[in-house]
């Protein structure tokens, strides 16, 4: 054996010793990071057994000074160290790609059968829901939607509605006064006074808001409560549209079947004055509901809801309205016992506590 050729076999025993440890470099149980590492490793060795400095290209480069005899047995030892080194990288290399491709897999798989998690999306308030409701009714038949104030002088809030200083109507309506002589208005009534002196007659508008009053809460009473409050000036204007126009909101609210009853009454603003009920929704009037008396109306099939009549002369006339040319209804009810009525709810400060376990029910 020639000279060159020993060493050759030498270099292989040296390389194929080193290289032989790669065999190790088993594909299971190495972490991602640690099999990335690995195959750096081989990129370097392949650089330093295969690289243009490495011992085998100086080999291949001898192949041509080796004597004629055993050149050929030389050129074919190179060619075959070169074969066993690119085997035995090539081997390692791709078990350990294999390895980290699907450690990423496994990294990066989703169980599509795990439930969703669904976004907590808000909503709106019962009350809100309830005024929007009503809202779109009164829209449809011509309505503007007005919003006004609600810290008001004693002028919007009573006198211009007819009731003067020492008038008993102020009595029940006792509210919260600042230092500086207003008040936080008691009735959404400031706001027929507010619009007509803004826009005149004819005048047909849907006033919702808060309005204060000093109650000690309990279940059916809180300081603070909402109103909805109508109003239509017109020439022209009797009793009857506002009859038409509260039983025709009513039937849209609560079915086609429902019918509204006006009994006499009295507010200092209009003239003459009425309260107006409804049939109850629940057991049509009947008073019976499966067999038991009716929940909402308490047996009676009615359920009484607001305050109305013809808007008094010297509330026109307060707003430089001629009576004598216009006339014109109006009418007032609370939104919180409307709602507790049709959503069975027993005590209405729920609706202000903000628990949204009580909220969430009404979407
Ligand atoms: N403002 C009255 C109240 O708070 C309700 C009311 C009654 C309003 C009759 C009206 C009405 O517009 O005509 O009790």
């Amino acid at each position: 054996m020639s000279e060159a050729l020993q060493k050759l076999e030498e270099y292989r025993s040296e390389a194929m010793t080193r290289l032989g440890s790669l065999d190790a470099v088993s594909a299971d149980g190495t972490g991602l990071a640690d099999a990335e590492a690995r195959l750096v490793e081989i990129k370097n060795l392949s650089v330093e057994f295969t690289g243009k400095k490495s011992r085998l290209a100086e080999l291949k480069k001898e192949i041509g000074k080796v004597d004629g005899d055993s050149r050929a047995a030389f050129a074919q030892a190179v060619q075959s160290l070169e074969r066993d080194i690119h085997a035995a990288l090539d081997s390692a290399e791709s078990r350990l790609i294999a390895r980290i491709a699907s450690l990423k897999e496994e990294r990066e798989a989703v169980d599509v059968t795990i439930p969703g998690r669904r976004p907590r999306t808000g909503h709106l308030h019962v009350l809100t829901i309830l005024r929007q409701k009503i809202e779109d009714i009164f829209v449809s038949m011509g309505y503007a939607i007005e919003d006004d104030r609600e810290i008001e002088t004693d002028y919007y809030n009573f006198d211009a509605l007819n009731i003067p200083e020492g008038h008993p109507a102020r009595e029940s309506q006792d509210t919260f006064y600042t230092t500086t002589g207003l008040a936080l208005r008691s009735q959404t009534s400031t706001v027929q006074i507010r619009a007509m002196e803004r826009r005149g007659a004819p005048i047909r508008i849907l006033a919702p808001g808060k309005v204060f009053r000093r109650d000690t809460p309990d279940m059916t009473h809180t300081p603070m409560f909402h109103q909805l409050e109508g109003l239509c000036v017109d020439k022209g204007i009797t009793m009857a549209h506002l009859k038409g126009t509260v039983t025709e909101w009513l039937k849209r609210m609560y079915g086609a079947d429902t019918v509204t009853r006006f009994r006499p009454s009295y507010f200092p603003f209009t003239e003459p004055s009425a309260e107006f009920d409804f049939s109850c929704f629940k057991c049509h009037g009947t008073g019976q509901f499966e067999g038991e008396r009716c929940r909402p109306c308490k047996g009676a099939g009615w359920i009484e809801l607001g305050g109305s009549g013809m808007v008094h002369p010297n509330v026109l006339r307060a707003c430089n309205i001629d009576p004598s040319i216009y006339s014109g209804f109006a009418f007032g009810f609370g939104l919180e016992r409307m709602a507790a009525l049709m959503f069975n709810i027993d005590d209405i400060r729920h609706m202000f506590e903000n628990d949204v376990r009580f909220l969430e029910q009404f979407r």
